[in-house]
């Protein structure tokens, strides 16, 4: 059997990925209840202020802010399934991250479990797969937790919607040496990038693949062999301010879950118009209460098939 290519640089890339076997894109939204949710204990560069305090939590506006986000999902059809939050984990919300689902070239949808960098989070893993497996999915340990074989799901690894084709980035909260195991278990090649601004602590940060064609980055995230990779990749990249993309805007963390419809925390209106002249259409959702945790739009939702 023919294994998968791990691809660094654009040189590198000798097929266009809009060119392979096609895949069907994750249509359904998971979304975990911000019940324990909290920014007590900082783990990223977001969830201190400047001067090193550490950010109040409005309970109450998050979680309105949360049923906004899930309102904002279902006007575009999609209906997302809920999850509690599990007790003492502060950070559940962001359930991008415990995993990375997947569908077998036979079909069979397999997400691919997370060793999280944190031990507090790595405690949510099984909560977010056993919610997988109701919904059909095998559930597949990438290994035991070690420093080499840390991975970060959703929040480091994105598909190109509708391709066997991924990409992965590095250097913070998932370790390089890990692609090779993600690329078999998932049957994708993985395009690779380092992460080399720790404000980007996972590509998800600094990178929204809007269409198969199309994606919003930031370039003072990445390396030039990444940028001139992602820009190998993709034929439009509408780059984004370093002051857009970091927080307290976070405009990468966008998600796009239907290639029209850019969910986007709103006062990025330098990438907002960027947006609008490329034919996206922004829909501005409020997540200022957990920008304070370093995630918004695209931190708070599982897409999976
Ligand atoms: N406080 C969380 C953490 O540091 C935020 C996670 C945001 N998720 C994301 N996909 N970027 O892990």
């Amino acid at each position: 059997m023919p294994s998968q290519r791990l691809i660094h640089t654009a040189a590198q890339l000798t097929t266009n990925p809009r060119t392979l076997t096609p895949m069907p894109k994750a249509r359904r939204v998971l979304m975990v209840r911000p019940t324990h949710f909290n920014v007590d204990t900082p783990i990223n560069p977001h969830m201190r202020k400047a001067d090193g305090s550490l950010h109040t939590l409005d309970r109450a506006r998050a979680l309105t802010q949360w049923e906004a986000l899930k309102r904002a999902y279902e006007s575009l059809g999609f209906a997302p399934t809920v999850l509690e939050g599990g007790e003492g984990l502060p950070d559940m919300v962001f359930c991008a991250n415990q995993c990375l689902p997947t569908l077998t070239r036979t079909g069979v949808p397999r997400a691919l479990l997370s060793n999280m960098a944190d031990t507090i989070r790595h405690r949510e893993v099984p909560l977010v797969a056993s919610a997988l497996a109701r919904e059909g999915y095998e559930t597949q340990p990438l290994g035991e937790r070690t420093p080499k074989t840390l991975f970060e799901g959703m929040g480091d690894c994105l598909w190109l919607p509708g391709r066997r084709f991924l990409l992965g980035g590095f250097g913070s909260r998932t370790a390089a040496t890990m692609y090779e195991r993600v690329a078999e278990a998932a049957e994708a090649d993985v395009a690779v990038f380092e992460l080399t601004n720790p404000r980007f602590y996972h590509l998800d940060t600094c990178l929204a693949i809007l269409d198969d064609s199309t994606a919003l980055a930031c370039p003072d995230a990445f390396s030039s062999a990444g940028w001139a990779l992602l820009n190998a990749i993709f034929p439009r990249v509408i780059e984004t301010s370093l002051e857009e993309a970091d927080s307290p805007r976070f405009a990468c963390n966008a998600h796009c879950p239907d290639e029209k419809h850019v969910l986007i925390h709103p006062g990025s209106t330098r990438t907002e118009t960027q947006l609008r002249s490329a034919g996206f259409v922004p829909v501005p959702v409020d997540t200022e209460e957990f920008i304070k945790s370093g995630g918004s739009v695209f931190c708070m939702k599982l897409m999976f098939f």
